[in-house]
């Protein structure tokens, strides 16, 4: 690592650096297994499978290396990520229905970093595109902004929003910072206030899905999506409203969204089992058998560090606290460091269980948070959400 914090006295500071030079290594391997590929998910063997640019997924393993090009100054990353956003982009062009919400997962990471670091005019004109996009899915009777083309039955679903489409906000704060035009940050205020009324509950925990008539826009009712129910805890769900609403107080200042945040992460803490590994739902009947989600674990602790910078001391320290327990203990049993042969980083991710998809996997967004939460210890400067 070249570019690490500087003067870093305390303990964690060895372990820091020793986990990103691990990663560094486990990433230079994956670069050659990917090639031009998007890896998206990794079973018992390992062996990391791929999904074509237009799956929500595909921005991570590009993140990753433009976060290892920022902390390192190695070109190899850079020129393994550089023409991934052109790639997706030429997605917005064929016909295909997976393009959707998450186009902030996925020109986050590509363009809008790639413009950030190199200054690079066609990232530029590729992250607009990707926010014009992300407007267009905007519904102005409901104030919400679209969920998926498909409902998992197959049928439109036009009057759907979730709750993790607040990761996706920060392509529309950042298109109107670099275009100087208002409205795109005025649909992400509203989409954000949006789900406070009727996603995010007073305790909060969240529900997943939101649904409301798509001809009037009132809202009917709450849906549970990948949680278990519809008064369930799914716990990635709640670690994208606690990171997503830090990033909206970041982008806004208003005070609302700090406390959204703050009460996302206090469920999601105090709703951890003993051993500090979220099971995949908060409210499961019964726990026994039932699968974890390292995933969730990761976006919090790096929300968690997100919040932290947002709140001066001694608060600051409690999250950051919080979030360094999180890497302690993933880094400590769900790490593949033993095992070379192993391209994930993090075991112990569950994509989606009521549909039973990549239950208990490696998950590219899973290795990318775990990632992005330790350049974040180590002094990285540069925000992709
Ligand atoms: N699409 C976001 C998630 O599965 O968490």
């Amino acid at each position: 690592m070249r570019r690490t914090r500087q003067g870093g006295t305390d303990l964690e500071q060895t372990i820091i650096e020793e986990t990103l030079s691990r990663i560094e290594s486990k990433i230079e391997r994956l670069i050659e297994h990917a090639g031009s590929s998007y890896p998206d998910h990794a079973g018992p063997d390992g062996i990391y499978k791929f999904r074509q640019a237009d799956w929500w997924t595909s921005g991570f393993f590009p993140g990753m290396l433009w976060i290892l090009y920022d902390l390192t100054g190695r070109e190899r990353f850079k020129a393994a990520a550089w023409g991934r956003d052109a790639d997706i982009a030429g997605w917005f062009g064929r016909p295909t229905v997976e393009l959707n919400h998450d186009v902030g997962f996925q020109f986050l990471p590509t363009a809008v970093i790639k413009h950030t670091l190199t200054g690079d005019g066609e990232a530029l004109r590729h992250g607009l595109t990707a926010a014009n996009f992300l407007a267009s899915r905007f519904h102005p009777a409901g104030g919400f902004i679209r969920a998926w083309n498909l409902g998992p039955d197959g049928q439109p679903r036009p009057g759907w929003a979730i709750v993790d489409c607040l990761m996706n906000l920060p392509l529309l704060f950042w298109a109107s910072g670099v275009s100087g035009d208002p409205r795109y940050k005025q649909m992400a205020v509203i989409h954000a206030d949006t789900i406070l009324k009727h996603g995010l509950r007073e305790d909060g925990s969240v529900s997943h899905i939101c649904s409301f008539d798509p001809e009037s826009g009132h809202f009917i009712e709450t849906l549970g999506g990948q949680g278990a129910a519809p008064d369930s805890a799914w716990s990635r769900g709640t670690a994208w409203a606690l990171y997503g609403y830090a990033l909206v107080y970041r982008a806004t200042g208003e005070s609302r969204y700090l406390h959204a945040a703050k009460r996302a992460a206090h469920y999601f803490l105090a709703a951890l089992p003993e051993d500090g590994v979220p099971y995949w739902d908060f409210r499961l009947v019964r726990r026994e058998g039932e699968p974890r989600d390292t995933s969730a674990a990761v976006i919090a602790a790096s929300g968690l560090l997100e919040l932290a910078e947002s709140v001066p001391d001694p608060e600051r320290r409690l999250y950051e606290d919080a979030s360094k327990r999180l890497l302690r203990v993933l880094t400590g049993a769900w790490t593949t460091w033993n095992d070379d042969s192993h391209q994930a980083l993090l075991t112990g991710a569950t994509g989606n269980r009521p549909l039973g998809h990549h239950v208990d996997f490696s998950l590219i967004f899973g290795d990318y948070f775990y990632l992005e939460a330790f350049a974040k210890l180590a002094g990285w400067k540069h925000r992709i959400f």
